[in-house]
């Protein structure tokens, strides 16, 4: 109980490392499909009751009609209903009974019940992001871009957060901070080093990621570690369309959810009903190779960065404070930043006080690079990005070490953060309490494991995985990277019971799902290409699947609001009409750079302006919940 309620205080106080996290995996060796009674859960596990969170709640109670859940009145807010469900820890074991258990959050339908069309749920991205949490900030902006007509459920995946058995490999999160120090302060910008120091930086990240993993296997073991791999994550999906009463699954799934979503098509076709994928992830090669998969990720990454120059550099002056001292030329501006990088190699900037209370810090490339990564996922960052660029440029560091905490080092052990305070910071809070570890463990259960260090031909091929990744893209090749490293020693654990390796090709392994499935990917996404939305439809077929285009950058459709974009998922989701092949969407404001008056262009009509305004929050939320 007081472990839980220092959890809870300190993931606001949170690391505010971030990356991506759409990495996924899998594969399916159906072992045996077993059909298991659910017991659902009228009494809440004691552990689950964390103080801080639901202390004082009210305490009305509604059975919603037509769901097998107990769902109650959130302790947090009378607005959500929570509930509990108890699900097989293992679905391809039948003698055990060992069981999971999922948080689950609505945010009901405002219609009255005769209006009421059914459940969509919704994953935010991760893996190990909580989808309790964010639905308690999004559920009425995703609520209102369907007329209130539905109700929105999203939960904790397995092994996340509020859900049993909580992945969380190190005892507090004062230890995981520490742990996260020592970690992030394994340097893994090997450019221009020596082979050797190459070669000894690379082990050391090495053996750390052998360390995590033998700490997890300690702490959680390798029964709870094996079985929250995507398909089990699937199967857990299924039995919840069950539970809240829909014949056929309603499904928005953002980023790592896409992966949730199209795995879910594999398995279990006939029960699509409607399925947006939103900031396509290329499945297949996620469940083949993480090194693939990084590969291509970073496929636009580099056009979002110049999209990033040129937008700054038709904002102007006033608007992006990189062309303060004048330069006017997008090349000239990569370069001046490149060059940045380059001097900050052999000059590493000391930052001692960002943020009161945080620790100081030590401003090194890949920090700089870090921070572009992760403002191009948001557009509506990058005048903050620019500006701390420019103060970098002059000297200070400060804005950067804060951004994005100078790789994970600028919190605070003891409160929370002006930047988290402010929220603006890019990061966020929210991945404390083991989400990283959760992670972990579902990116690299999915994935088949790597060999371990025996001679120098694995440092030779990591070396040049790493080499390739870099050359692919600058900017996020070297975080693929670390995701390849941090999995280099999951074959310790345990394989999960079941992996997804069928064939992603119809006809084969997959058959048509019952309702077409809609793809909407942004032109220009950092982490999630158009290139594999239009891989995702080919795998699909054309029959069988749909693109929408959203002519913007950042990290899935709600990086830049567009109504075009609303009212294609809203006329699917709610007719099962898609948008004619090729559709184009443009947004409808200036997101990068705006203004600073603030004052929109754009004037809406009625209903517009709030389906607008609920893409715009959905978008303000913490990224980390949508990669
Ligand atoms: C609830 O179930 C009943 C009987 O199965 C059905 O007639 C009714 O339409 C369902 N209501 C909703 C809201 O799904
Ligand atoms: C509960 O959630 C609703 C909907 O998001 C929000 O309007 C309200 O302010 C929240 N109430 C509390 C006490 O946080
Ligand atoms: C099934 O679970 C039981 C009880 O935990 C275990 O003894 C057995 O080895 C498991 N079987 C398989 C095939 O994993
Ligand atoms: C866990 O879920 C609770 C309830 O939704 C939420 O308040 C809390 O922020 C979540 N924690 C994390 C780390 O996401
Ligand atoms: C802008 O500032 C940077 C760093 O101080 C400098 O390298 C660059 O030459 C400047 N450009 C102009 C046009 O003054
Ligand atoms: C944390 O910050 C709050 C708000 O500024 C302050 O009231 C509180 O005393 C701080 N707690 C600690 C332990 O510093
Ligand atoms: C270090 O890397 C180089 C090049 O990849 C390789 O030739 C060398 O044998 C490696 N040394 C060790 C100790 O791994
Ligand atoms: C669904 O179709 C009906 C009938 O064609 C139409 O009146 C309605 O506007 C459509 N609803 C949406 C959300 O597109
Ligand atoms: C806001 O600023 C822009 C220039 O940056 C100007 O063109 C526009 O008129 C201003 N709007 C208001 C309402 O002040």
């Amino acid at each position: 109980m007081k472990r839980d309620s220092g959890r809870l205080k300190s993931s606001l106080s949170a690391l505010k490392r971030e990356y991506i996290q759409s990495f996924v995996i899998s594969c399916l060796v159906l072992l045996l499909v077993t059909h298991l009674i659910l017991s659902l859960d009228g009494d809440l596990p004691s552990q689950l009751l964390d103080s801080r969170i639901w202390d004082g709640g009210p305490k009305p109670n509604l059975i919603r009609k037509n769901s097998s859940l107990n769902w109650e009145s959130c302790p947090d807010n009378s607005s959500f209903f929570c509930a509990f469900l108890t699900v097989p820890l293992d679905y391809s074991n039948r003698t055990t009974e060992d069981t999971a258990i999922i948080a689950m959050r609505m945010y009901p339908a405002t219609v009255p019940p005769s209006q009421r069309l059914g459940t969509i749920l919704t994953n935010p991205g991760g893996p190990g992001t909580s989808g309790h949490a964010t639905l308690l900030k999004t559920g009425p902006s995703l609520s209102v871009i369907f007329h209130g007509k539905f109700d929105l459920v999203s939960w904790d995946p397995r092994g996340v957060n509020m859900s049993l058995p909580r992945i969380s490999c190190h005892p507090t999160d004062l230890h995981r901070q520490l742990f996260g120090l020592g970690h992030n302060s394994g340097d893994l910008d090997l450019d221009n080093l020596p082979v050797s120091a190459a070669n000894i930086t690379l082990l050391r990240a090495a053996a750390r990621a052998r360390l995590l993993t033998e700490l997890c296997r300690d702490a959680v073991g390798d029964k709870v570690l094996r079985s929250v791999t995507t398909v089990n994550g699937v199967r857990d999906l299924e039995e919840m369309r069950k539970v809240v009463g829909e014949g056929a699954l309603i499904y928005w799934g953002f980023s790592y959810g896409t992966t949730l979503g199209a795995t879910y098509a594999a398995m279990f076709p006939h029960h699509v009903g409607r399925m947006v994928l939103d900031g396509v992830v290329y499945t297949p090669e996620q469940y083949g190779s993480l090194f693939e998969h990084g590969i291509s990720s970073g496929d636009s990454t580099g056009k979002v960065f110049d999209g990033f120059l040129s937008s700054c550099i038709s904002a102007g002056p006033f608007r992006c404070s990189l062309l303060r001292n004048g330069t006017a030329d997008p090349s000239l501006l990569a370069k001046r930043i490149w060059n940045l990088a380059s001097h900050l190699r052999f000059s590493p900037l000391p930052v001692a006080h960002p943020h009161r209370p945080a620790v100081p810090s030590v401003v090194r490339p890949e920090d700089l690079i870090l921070s572009i990564f992760a403002a191009l996922l948001r557009p509506t960052n990058w005048a903050n990005l620019a500006s701390a660029i420019a103060d970098l440029e002059t000297g200070d560091g400060r804005a950067i070490a804060a951004l994005n905490g100078a790789g994970g080092r600028a919190w605070d052990l003891g409160n929370i953060t002006d930047a988290e305070r402010a929220g603006d910071a890019g990061w966020g809070v929210g991945r404390a309490m083991g989400a990283d570890e959760a992670d972990m463990a579902v990116s690299c259960g999915d994935a088949p494991p790597f060999p371990e260090y025996e001679d120098a031909r694995w440092t030779h091929a990591w070396l040049h995985w790493r080499d390739e990744l870099v050359a692919n893209d600058p900017l996020s090749g070297g975080i693929w990277f670390k995701k390849l490293v941090r999995c280099s020693h999951w074959g310790r654990v345990q394989p999960p019971p079941e992996r997804y390796e069928g064939q992603w090709k119809m006809g084969d392994d997959l058959r048509p799902p019952r309702h077409p499935i809609l793809f909407v990917s942004n032109t220009y996404d950092p982490v999630s290409p158009i290139s594999s939305g239009r891989r995702m439809v080919d795998v699909f077929g054309r029959n069988n699947a749909r693109l929408i285009e959203n002519h913007a950058y950042g990290h899935c459709s709600v990086s830049q609001p567009s109504l075009c974009i609303a009212k294609a998922i809203r006329e699917y989701v709610i007719n099962g009409t898609l948008p004619m092949e090729d559709t184009v969407c443009e947004p409808d404001e200036e997101v990068p750079f705006p203004p600073q008056n603030g004052s929109s262009s754009v004037i809406y009509e009625g209903e517009d302006q709030l389906v607008i305004q609920g893409f715009k929050n959905l978008g303000s939320y913490n990224r980390a919940s949508a990669i």
